[in-house]
């Protein structure tokens, strides 16, 4: 059976995921941040995690060179910031303030979870490349929804589960 793109796309789409912004620092010491939704747990001993990015994709070369990331888990009042590093524009970063732990990734204010990691591996995945990367620092807040993305577009789950 050959694969449409199109149907693909669409039976993909049917799995609704959580929004991250990955970022990372350029050689030159330049804030660097993606929108991925291809965000996985991996492991728990040790403790890994993995994204799956487009291999078209700007930041690519500057997660593989820096050798380290931080997954931004998004809120769904973050909605503005999903978009933003969705884009190709080059003022990505223009008015936001960030912080900075172990790495130096930049760690984004108000997110649901920081996960910082430093790259453990890269794997071929077809068009696109896999960072598996293990984890050195994180936190995580107790209240807030996620921003959730199915079916191509932004959604409302409305949970309110979750662990104490
Ligand atoms: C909700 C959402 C999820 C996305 N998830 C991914 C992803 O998992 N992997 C990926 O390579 N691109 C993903 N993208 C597309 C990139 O964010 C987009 O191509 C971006 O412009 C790449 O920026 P860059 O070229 O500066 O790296 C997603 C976009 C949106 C809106």
């Amino acid at each position: 059976m050959t694969v449409d793109p199109r149907s693909f796309r669409k039976a993909l789409g049917c799995f609704p995921t959580g929004v991250t912004v990955v970022t990372t620092v350029s050689e030159t010491g330049q804030p660097v941040g993606v929108t991925v939704s291809a965000f996985s747990s991996l492991s728990l001993e040790p403790p890994l995690v993995l994204f799956c990015l487009d291999k078209k994709n700007n930041s690519l070369e500057a997660l593989r060179a820096s050798g380290h990331f931080v997954i931004n888990v998004l809120r769904d009042d973050q909605r503005e910031l999903s978009i933003r590093f969705s884009s190709r524009m080059e003022e990505k970063w223009k008015g936001l303030s960030y912080d900075s732990w172990v790495t130096g990734s930049p760690v984004l204010p108000g997110c649901l979870a920081n996960i910082e990691c430093r790259t453990s591996e890269v794997i071929d995945g077809g068009d696109h490349a896999i960072f598996i990367g293990q984890v050195v620092r994180l936190e995580s807040r107790p209240a807030g929804q996620p921003l959730v993305y199915f079916r191509g577009a932004y959604a409302d789950i409305g949970c309110t589960a979750g662990l104490p």
